[in-house]
């Protein structure tokens, strides 16, 4: 085991406004050099909890350590964290490159050295010639890479970001993804980022922290989070799932006539099979093992194309995402045909 502090450990935090709980319950533990992401729907308690990490918002209940240190009350200049919210809060009347340098002067860094790292961070960002403009001479995309640079500059072993992406096209989303890739591995920056985009969430992080109506669902590093979900909530907000009625016995399971091996002992409350439709395969003409199923639509998306499919036994749906290149010109509207899936790729809930 690792001596190491976590940079941040939250011990059964909870947040009430007035008599709505906003959070409740959570724990964690998060380690120096880490890319935690905080990820779930709309109202689900991500920015309430990054704002109690950062000393923004009082705890109602529970503890917060850093670095080992009790900081549950403590301010939040205290904490020496560098954040990015939500909506930028870029100071209107400053100029891009005075926002930038503000945390660099607060710190009484040397002016030279301000300068520079100003020019780099307008570089980084892709906004070199914006930097004599005010933030309202700004689309809401370069404001929001503004308040990334300010938050990058003065590199804290911290950094909170609150969906810093939001009002990013997809290009430059990926642009600056990688940018923050980039800058994790060359700082060693412990992150904590906030985003309800699951693809970046898992092309992003060390772990994810998913989140559901102020409750830690499940953390762990992606590929658990999306191979093995910890509920069914986690597996359908982490990308298309099939969930499927199932008749549980012993080892084997059936969904309608067709019988299932499972990967574990399912619980007494289980009821579906859930399979991710990358993990079904089409079955050859002649076998008479796998699911029967019906195609109801075919669907072009480039280099995949997806079959919606009727389950023949009891009419539920499913999808299921092929190569183009490998679908049969067979595979249309009205054809009956069968699926499977290998044994470790059942999910129970
Ligand atoms: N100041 C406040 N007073 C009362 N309720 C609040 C306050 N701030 C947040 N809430 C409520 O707490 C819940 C969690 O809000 P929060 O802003 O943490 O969600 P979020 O996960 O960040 O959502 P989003 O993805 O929309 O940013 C919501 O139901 C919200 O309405
Ligand atoms: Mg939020």
């Amino acid at each position: 085991m690792s001596a190491r502090k976590p940079a941040i450990e939250a011990i059964d935090i909870g947040k009430d406004y007035g008599t709505f709980t906003a959070l409740s319950d959570v724990s964690m533990k998060i380690m120096p050099g880490e890319f935690l992401t905080l990820l779930g729907p709309s109202g689900s308690g991500k920015t309430t909890f990054l704002m109690m990490l950062a000393g923004f918002e009082a705890v109602t209940r529970g503890f917060l350590k850093i670095n080992g240190f009790d900081k549950t009350h403590a301010d939040a200049e205290s904490r020496g964290f560098g954040m990015m919210f939500q909506g930028y809060a870029l100071f209107p009347h400053m100029t891009v490159e005075q926002n930038i340098a503000f945390p660099l002067k607060v710190q009484k860094r040397p002016k030279s050295e301000i300068r520079d790292r100003v020019t780099d961070m307008i570089d980084l960002v892709g906004l070199s010639g914006h930097g004599h403009k005010r933030p309202s001479g700004l689309s809401g995309g370069q404001q929001q890479r503004v308040a990334l640079a300010r938050a990058l500059a003065y590199e804290p072993p911290v950094l909170l970001l609150d969906e810093p992406f939001s009002a990013l096209d997809k290009n430059l989303r990926g642009q600056m993804q990688d940018e923050l890739r980039r800058i994790h591995a060359k700082m060693g920056t412990t992150f904590v980022f906030v985003t309800h985009d699951q693809s970046e969430a898992l092309a992003l992080s060390s772990r994810v922290a998913i989140f559901d109506q102020g409750k830690l669902q499940q953390l762990a590093d992606p590929t658990t989070v999306y191979e093995r979900p910890s509920t069914r909530f986690v597996a359908e907000f982490l990308g298309d799932i099939n969930v499927l009625p199932a008749i549980f016995d012993g080892p084997v399971s059936k969904v309608g006539d067709f019988s299932v091996t499972l990967p574990e002992a399912p619980a007494a409350s289980a009821r579906h099979i859930a399979v991710r439709p990358e993990k079904l395969a089409l079955q050859p003409e002649s076998s008479q093992i796998g699911l029967p199923c019906v195609i109801t639509d075919r669907i072009y998306m480039g280099a995949q194309s997806r079959l919606q499919l009727s389950s023949v036994a009891d009419g539920s749906p499913l999808v299921i995402d092929i190569k183009t290149a490998d679908l049969s010109s067979a595979a249309e509207p009205g054809h009956q045909i069968r699926v499977g899936w290998a044994a470790k790729d059942s999910l129970i809930f």
